[in-house]
């Protein structure tokens, strides 16, 4: 069996638990990651840490590349290096926020759009058999879940329980006609182009759209990584923003570990232009107020949180993701972390790190 796993974003927060989980599977990890969310987020964002601790945990089965994804030749020189020993594709390099993306978007679409083409070609050319994994997200159904009928509870939003969605979003809802964010609309760029070189080219392709994904592997910063980003404010006593909706939007949480096992499912059985929606559905979610009441419970420390009446743009107000396909065609996989768990592993790992 080909040996050789290609995961771009190695040093981002899923990108590194991937490398971690392969790599212990026996595969030679040949990582692709520059750095660049130190360049969208500043010194908090920076991914520069996660890679040397990676490297050292990791030893001889990871190389890692600075190579940009917007570099086309030298994806192909690296793809071609490598041929047929690649077994496995993740492609999790990508600008991440909404916010960002809005203030350079030729950037974002580069980096989402263009990256994920020149990856799936580069694939197509030196690899077309080894199926490849791409990182989507629920942001491709832009803002239409907030026309779902929600209704307020004490610390939540919250669907009726006999509304079909209840137990979770699945994919049959639509993502056109609606705002996405210019983030969202480059990441349904690059969503549309791998299930297209699946379907077209007979490739295994598959998207994951992710809701919240978390896990201790996060350079949490304010414009991107919720969880990680609370228990930090909190531990550091930093004042967190909380923006619209009375903080009681809803999210769904999975563990960067739980959505890694979900991948090692898809390379172990493949399919051809798979969509699944990915998260921690009805098992694993929380509003932002009960994540803080959650933190505070950890750390006994209290969360400083100051609210802005004002939501942002395209943000979901509710989103639960229905796994039930994904469910349906790997039964064996399970969620193991709940928010709780999430947060105090979030606070155990960066104890030494996040000092108030
Ligand atoms: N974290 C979430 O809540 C979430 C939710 C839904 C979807 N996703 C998607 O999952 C994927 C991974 O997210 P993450 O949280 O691990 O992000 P991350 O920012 O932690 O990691 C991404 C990594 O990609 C690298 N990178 C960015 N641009 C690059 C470029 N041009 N060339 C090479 N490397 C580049 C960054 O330096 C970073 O290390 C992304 O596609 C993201 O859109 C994330």
């Amino acid at each position: 069996m080909s040996s050789v796993v290609v995961i771009t974003g190695s040093a981002g927060l899923i990108g590194s638990e991937a490398v971690r989980h392969f790599a212990a599977l026996g595969m030679d990890v040949v990582g692709v990651d520059n750095d660049m969310r130190g360049y969208f987020f500043g010194a908090d964002g920076s991914t520069q840490w996660n890679l040397q601790r990676l490297t050292k945990e990791v030893g001889d089965r990871y190389t890692h590349h600075s190579i940009d994804i917007r570099d086309r030749d030298g994806l192909d020189r690296l793809f071609s290096g490598l041929g047929a020993n690649i077994g496995l594709v993740i492609h999790a390099a990508a600008q991440p926020s909404h916010d960002w993306a809005a203030r350079e978007p030729f950037t974002d679409f580069d980096v989402n759009a263009v990256g994920t083409i020149n990856m799936l070609e580069a694939a197509r050319r030196y690899a077309k058999d080894a199926p490849f994994i791409f990182t989507s997200t629920n942001k491709v159904y832009g803002d239409t879940p907030n026309s779902l009928p929600l209704v307020e509870l004490e610390t939540r939003w919250e669907l009726p329980e006999d509304h079909r969605w209840y137990g979770g979003i699945d994919e049959t809802m639509s993502i056109d006609n609606s705002m996405h964010s210019v983030f969202g609309a480059s990441k349904v760029a690059a969503d549309i182009m791998v299930q297209e070189y699946g379907r077209y080219f007979d490739m295994p392709t598959a998207v994951f759209r992710g809701g919240t994904l978390t896990g201790p592997g996060h350079s949490a910063a304010e414009l991107h990584g919720f969880l990680a980003y609370v228990m930090r404010c909190v531990m550091e006593q930093r004042t967190y923003k909380i923006f619209g909706y009375q903080g009681k939007m809803v999210r769904d949480a999975i563990h960067s570990h739980d959505l890694i096992t979900a991948f090692e499912a898809f390379h172990k059985a493949p399919r051809v232009a798979e969509i699944y929606n990915m998260g921690g559905g009805r098992f694993s979610n929380c509003s932002h107020i009960e994540a803080f009441k959650i933190a505070e419970e950890i750390t006994g420390l209290e969360a400083r949180t100051e609210y802005v009446d004002q939501n942002r743009m395209g943000d979901h107000q509710w989103w639960i993701s229905g796994t039930g396909r994904f469910e349906e065609h790997y039964p064996d996989w399970k969620l193991t972390y709940d928010v709780p768990a999430i947060l105090r592993e979030i606070y155990e790992a960066n104890q030494e790190v996040w000092k108030g």
